[in-house]
Order: C-alpha cells, then structure tokens, then sequence
C-alpha cells in the first residue's frame, strides 16, 4: 500500500469515527422525552435540560452540530444553515436545502425564494420572519443545488427532528417535495399532499410549493395562498 494510500485511508477512517461519534450523541439526545401537549411541553423541556429556555436549547443544539462532518456537505459548505426566528414560533417553515446566498451568510431563505416567503409571512400572514422559525431538511448547500441525497438528508434529519420538539409549533409549512416527502415519509407528488393538514408527529403539516417553484410558476401562488389561509385560519390570524 502507497503512503498517499494509507494517509487517504486515514484521513476517511477518522472521518467516519467523527460521524459514527456525532450520530450516537445525536440519537441519544433525541431521546429525551419532549411531551409533545402544548400545555406541558415547556415544562417537560425544562425539566430535562436543567431550566434552559427553549432558545438556549436550540442554540445548544447549533453548536452541537457547528462542526458537523456526518455526511460529504460538511466538506465543500461555506456556513452551516442551522435555522433563524422564533424559538417559540407557532409556525415553522421548513424548506429543501440552503443555496448559494444562504450558504454564503449562514442564514435560511435570504436569496430571491427567500423574498418570496418573506412577502408570504408579512403580506400574506402579516406577521413578520422573527415571529415564526425558517430552517431546512439539510443544513447546507448542496453543490450546484442539486437535489439532497438520501443518505445527506437521513444524516442531517435528526437536528431538524430535534428542532421541531423543541419549538413544538402547532403547525409545521413544508415548502416543497422535499421537505413534505421527507417528513412525511411518502412519495406521493405535493400537488396532491397539497391542500389539507397531514401529521408530523402530531403536529399539523401543511404542504405546500416551493417559493422557488412559485417564481418559475407564477400561476401556482394562487395554490399557496389557499393553502396559507388554511394555516392562518388554524392559528386564528385574521385575513
Ligand atoms: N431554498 C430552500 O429550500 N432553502 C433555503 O434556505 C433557500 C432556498
């Protein structure tokens, strides 16, 4: 075996102890038993991490995963895109993937999708981004913005898992295929999924199109928005 060899296969050795060690830590602290009742949920987190507020804990959670290495991404990102708002919002938008803007400044929906949704949450739901949390299935941009692997995003979903128990929204937004296949476990298109509420771990999950897609397909805000007043009427906003 070559030196150039032997060191390639050290260097992807420790790489691959770094990522078994950061998904055991990251499995056992998915263990902790969020109680998922809105009445109880604050007190049921505190009692597990010893009173830290919930923005504390997801902070903790950034931090845990600032280096992260689990999957290729951790290699060519710029920033992790870890999530930005509300830490008790009680609505979460979750999107696919960081692009190029938000790889460059570390934060969710900052490109021209981004303005997108923003016109959503102010116009549409007049609250404002640091009322309501935005993050993604991964944490950082895949090259090119190709679509998310599937061992990228097994890799990446326990921090969004760990994410939504902590903020405990009453209603989750998936923006896109992506996002409404991976946390709903199905393949079925999200012009069908669109709508109606599904359930993510008891919460309620509404799908929806990409603002991406929306500036493609101008015609399909129509859609959006019909499905943004459902989520508005759930959370008693007036329209
Ligand atoms: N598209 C996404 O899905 N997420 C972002 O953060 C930006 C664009």
């Amino acid at each position: 075996m070559s030196n150039i060899t032997r060191n390639e296969l050290q260097a992807e050795l420790l790489h691959a102890v770094r990522g078994l060690k950061g998904q055991v830590i990251h499995n056992e602290s998915l263990a902790v038993g969020v109680d998922w009742s809105r009445s109880s949920r604050t007190v049921v987190a505190k009692a597990k991490t010893g009173g830290q507020s919930r923005g504390e804990m997801l902070e903790a959670i950034h931090q845990e995963m600032a280096d992260c290495q689990l999957c290729p991404l951790g290699r060519t990102r710029k920033n992790l895109v870890f999530g930005t708002g509300n830490p008790g919002a009680r609505i979460v938008f979750v999107g696919e993937a960081p692009g190029a803007d938000e790889d460059e400044q570390g934060i969710p929906f900052v490109g021209r999708a981004g303005q997108l949704l923003s016109e959503i949450i102010v116009k549409g739901m007049k609250l404002q981004r640091k009322d309501v949390y935005i993050c993604n299935i991964l944490k950082c941009r895949p090259p090119g913005n190709r679509n998310p692997q599937p061992d990228e995003i097994s890799r990446c979903e326990p921090f969004l898992k760990k994410q939504l128990q902590l903020i405990a929204p009453e209603v989750i937004c998936a923006l896109g295929t992506f996002a409404a296949k991976t946390l709903l476990k199905t393949d079925i298109p999200i012009s069908v999924l669109r709508g109606r509420f599904h359930s993510y771990e008891g919460i309620k999950l509404m799908p929806t199109y990409h603002p991406a897609y929306l500036l493609r397909n101008p015609a399909a805000k129509k859609q959006v928005w019909e499905d943004v007043k459902i989520i508005m009427k759930e959370l008693n906003l007036p329209y």
